[in-house]
């Protein structure tokens, strides 16, 4: 298996993944398929310096990692939200320590200060994977969502980036400000 940034043809089968699980968990709060205009969208909102990353093995696709923006604030602009999927055959294997650990590296690499996880309630690999790659609790936001039929609180944690840049610097050099392009720029994914 390999783990790489994602390539337009993964397209279909990212959407495939996140789809299953909109269906079948309550790791997204996503009630509803993405649809292929919807995701049109999300692609072009994860322009560097944000990042899709896809697990792949002989047979294609099996998992994903996304660095998303966490907000469009300025202030928020070195701070973003990781998100990993992985096939529903697949899980329990090793795939998203593989992903989350190489987003984490890309993401010190491109000046995020801060990652965060939002993990639903009942969801112990999550958790497991996320404490592993240095996230830690910041609390418990309760009974904010709704599916399948019962509220659900949300876990909400954050990782602290290697380097802590005085604000002023880190300011200047917020990403996307330096040699990567804005996540407005056309690089292709
Ligand atoms: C959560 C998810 C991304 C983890 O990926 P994975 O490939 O299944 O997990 P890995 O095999 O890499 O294992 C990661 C850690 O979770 C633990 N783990 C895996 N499955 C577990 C389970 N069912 N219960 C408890 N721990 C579990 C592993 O032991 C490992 O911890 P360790 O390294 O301390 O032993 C994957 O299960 C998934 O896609 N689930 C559905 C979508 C989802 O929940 N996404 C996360 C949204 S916050």
């Amino acid at each position: 298996m390999v783990v790489r940034p994602a390539l337009p043809r993964d397209r279909e089968a990212v959407r495939s993944i996140y789809n299953d699980a909109v269906a079948t968990t309550t790791a997204t709060f996503d009630t509803e398929p993405r649809s292929v205009a919807a995701d049109r969208a999300w692609w072009s909102a994860h322009r560097a310096p944000y990042l899709v990353l896809v697990a792949v093995d002989a047979r294609g696709v099996v998992g994903w990692a996304s660095l998303s923006a966490w907000s469009d604030r300025r202030a928020y602009a070195a701070t973003a939200e990781v998100s990993e999927y992985v096939a529903a055959g697949h899980r329990g294997r090793g795939v998203g320590r593989a992903l989350l650990g190489r987003l984490v590296g890309e993401a010190d690499r491109r000046g995020f200060h801060t990652l965060l996880a939002r993990i639903a309630e009942g969801n112990p690999a999550s958790q497991r994977l996320h404490r592993a790659f240095g996230f830690r609790p910041v609390g418990v936001m309760r009974e904010v969502g709704v599916k399948f039929g019962r509220r659900i609180d949300v876990h909400l944690l954050q990782r602290l980036g290697p380097r802590r840049p005085a604000p002023g610097r880190a300011a200047r050099r917020a990403p996307g400000s330096g040699r990567t392009r804005s996540p407005r720029g056309n690089r292709p994914l």
